[in-house]
């Protein structure tokens, strides 16, 4: 009985090994395929990853497009944080919305470096969120390109897209990606996918 159960450990060892090599070999594989295919295409632009999050789930994505683009990154932040609390969030967030408020960002950076910027929002309210609304409008963005990725809870991106472009006046606006949440298993390869989908 010990026997057959070192035997069974040993196996259950080499086959959890097995997986886990064979996950790395492709993740960093996919990561080969982006630079080598983005070429000469947005990777030899100057990158920045910007994003809002009021719980994590655009952070996580802003950083996967971050480790992706070999960009940099900055977070947007409201002069006035949201409460912590998530039903007091959306009332705040639904009367900021709905009096269409600029409200004041807590800080800001200078995009005229950057030739591709990045936007994260989560989906509040079916548009942006508030403060990534005010950093569109404050900031410069004839001449640059924008690309939209929206985090949601189950009603995807609405126009949130085309809002973008609206208020980052004189920018183009590339293809977008929304995803559920955080995302799950798939989205490290949707994000690839979308990557090297994008067209200057
Ligand atoms: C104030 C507020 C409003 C929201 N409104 C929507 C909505 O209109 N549609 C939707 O699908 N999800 C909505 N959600 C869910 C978020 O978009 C979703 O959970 C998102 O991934 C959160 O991103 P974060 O963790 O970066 O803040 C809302 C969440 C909050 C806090």
């Amino acid at each position: 009985m010990k026997k057959y159960l070192l035997k069974l450990s040993f196996a259950l060892i080499v086959i959890a090994s097995f997986c886990f090599i064979l996950k790395h070999s492709w993740d960093s594989s996919a990561n080969a395929e982006i630079n080598a295919h983005m070429k000469g295409e947005i990777m030899d632009k100057k990158i920045l990853v910007t994003y809002f999050s009021w719980g994590g789930n655009t952070k996580h994505i802003a950083q996967k497009i971050q480790t992706k683009t070999k960009g940099d990154i900055f977070e947007i932040t409201p002069a006035e944080s949201y409460p912590s609390n998530y039903h007091a969030t959306t009332v705040m967030a639904k009367e900021q919305i709905e009096k269409r408020v600029e409200i004041p960002l807590k800080n800001n950076i200078d995009i005229s470096g950057y030739d591709v910027i990045f936007v994260g929002t989560p989906a509040w309210w079916y548009t942006m969120a508030p403060p990534v609304k005010t950093f569109l409008i404050i900031n410069n963005f004839e001449g640059k390109t924008i690309v939209p990725f929206i985090t949601h809870g189950g009603g995807g991106e609405y126009s949130i897209k085309k809002e973008m472009g609206e208020y980052a006046n004189g920018s183009k606006v590339l293809n977008s990606i929304s995803i559920y949440n955080k995302g799950d298993d798939s989205t490290d390869s949707e994000i690839s996918e979308w990557l090297n989908g994008l067209k200057m």
